[in-house]
C-alpha cells in the first residue's frame, strides 16, 4: 500500500511511496481510507520531522478489519477518526476510542475534514463553559478550526464576532453565524467587550483581542500561528480581575475525553445540516502539493481534503 511521507533525498515534495501494511493493536480497526484532510499542524510537522516520516491525523474510510478486542465497529462500517500521524495512507490502523461511525448522508470529504478541527473547536468551547447569551470572539475564524468554532458557538447561543485576515478570508463567516466580522487590524476598534475569547493566532492579535475581554471572562488559546512571544498590557490582570487564560492541546485533551462520542455528536450535526466542515479545496491523494501549498499560503478558506 502507499502512504505520503515527508520529502526524502533532498527533495521538497510530499509524495506517495510504498509502505508496509498497518499492524493494528488489539484496540484498533484497520480502515480502507477514502479521504484525509490537511491541518496546519501537519504543515508545521512537515518542516520538523526527519525525511521519510509518515504524516496525517484526519481520516475517513471503511473498516476492513475489526478490532481484536471487540471494542469497535464491524467491517463495512464507514468511519472518521484521528490517526496517530500515519493517516495519509491507503490503509491505517485507527484506535476505536478515536473514531465514530458516519451517519447516512455524510460524505467522505466532510467526514475527513472534521476530526481535528471539529474536536479542537468543540473542546475550546467546552473550556469556555456555557456560551448561551454570551459574547464570543473567535480569531483565526477563516481557518479550518475557526470556521467550526464560529458555527458551534452560534449553535450554542453565543453572539459571535469573527476576526480574519482580509475581506477575501472573511467570506462566508456571516452565513456561518458571526454577527460581526472584522479584520485583525480593525477588530480591536470595531469590536465591543466580549465574555469569551477563542484565539489561535497569538502575538499582537491576541494582545489586541485580550483587551476586549471583560472581568471574569475566559481566554482559550489553542494555537500560536504567528509563533510570537505573548505580551500583555501592564494592567492585564488589574483591569480584568478573574479573567482565566487556558491553553488547549488536542492531544492532551483526547486521553481524558470521550472522543468517539464527541466526534459522533459533531458528525450528527453535519448530517442534520447544523454544521458545515467547510471543505474549500479537494485534491487527489497522489498529488498533495496543491493542497499543502494552498493551505500554507492561506488561499484555502476552510479545509483542504485529499481523496483516494
Ligand atoms: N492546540 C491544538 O491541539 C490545535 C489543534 C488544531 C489546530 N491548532 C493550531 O491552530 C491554528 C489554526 O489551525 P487551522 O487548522 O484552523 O489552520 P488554517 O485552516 O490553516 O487557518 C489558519 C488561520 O490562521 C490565520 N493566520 C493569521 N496569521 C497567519 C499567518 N501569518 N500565517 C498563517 N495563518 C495565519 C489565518 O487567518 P487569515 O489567513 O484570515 O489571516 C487562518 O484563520 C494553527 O496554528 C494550528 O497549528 C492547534
Amino acid at each position: 500500500m502507499r502512504a505520503l511521507i515527508t520529502p526524502v533525498d533532498g527533495g521538497t515534495r510530499v509524495r506517495p511511496v510504498a509502505v508496509p501494511e498497518p499492524e493494528p493493536r488489539p484496540d484498533q480497526v484497520v480502515v480502507e481510507v477514502r479521504a484525509v484532510s490537511v491541518n496546519r499542524g501537519d504543515l508545521s510537522l512537515l518542516g520538523m520531522l526527519p525525511p521519510g516520516s509518515r504524516l496525517g491525523f484526519d481520516v475517513a474510510g471503511t473498516v476492513v478489519r475489526a478490532a481484536a478486542d471487540g471494542s469497535g465497529p464491524e467491517p463495512g462500517t464507514r468511519v472518521a477518526g484521528v490517526a496517530e500521524r500515519d493517516g495519509w495512507s491507503e490503509r491505517v490502523a485507527l484506535s476505536t476510542a478515536r473514531l465514530a461511525p458516519l451517519p447516512d448522508g455524510v460524505g467522505w470529504t466532510d467526514a475527513a475534514a472534521l476530526p481535528v478541527a471539529g474536536l479542537t473547536a468543540l473542546y475550546a468551547l467546552r473550556h469556555a463553559g456555557s456560551v448561551l447569551g454570551r459574547r464570543v470572539l473567535v480569531t483565526g475564524a477563516s481557518g479550518g478550526v475557526g470556521r467550526v468554532a464560529v458555527q458551534l458557538a452560534r449553535a450554542a447561543g453565543a453572539e459571535v464576532t469573527a476576526w480574519a485576515g482580509s475581506a477575501e478570508r472573511m467570506k462566508g463567516l456571516t452565513g456561518l453565524g458571526a454577527a460581526t466580522v472584522a479584520s485583525y487590524e480593525d477588530g480591536p476598534g470595531a469590536t465591543g467587550p466580549v465574555d469569551v475569547l477563542v484565539d489561535s493566532i497569538g502575538g499582537e492579535v491576541l494582545r489586541g483581542a485580550y483587551q476586549l475581554v471583560e472581568r471574569r471572562g475566559i481566554v482559550v488559546c489553542y494555537g500560536n500561528t504567528l509563533r510570537a512571544d505573548l505580551s500583555l498590557p501592564f494592567d492585564w490582570g488589574h483591569a480584568r480581575p478573574g479573567v482565566r487564560i487556558r491553553y488547549l492541546h488536542l492531544f492532551d485533551e483526547m486521553p481524558r475525553r470521550p472522543v468517539g462520542r464527541d466526534l459522533a455528536a459533531l458528525l450528527r450535526l453535519v448530517a442534520d445540516g447544523g454544521l458545515d466542515p467547510q471543505v474549500a479545496f479537494t485534491g487527489d491523494f497522489t498529488d498533495p502539493e496543491p493542497a499543502l501549498r494552498g493551505l500554507d499560503s492561506r488561499q484555502v478558506n476552510g479545509k483542504a481534503v485529499l481523496v483516494l
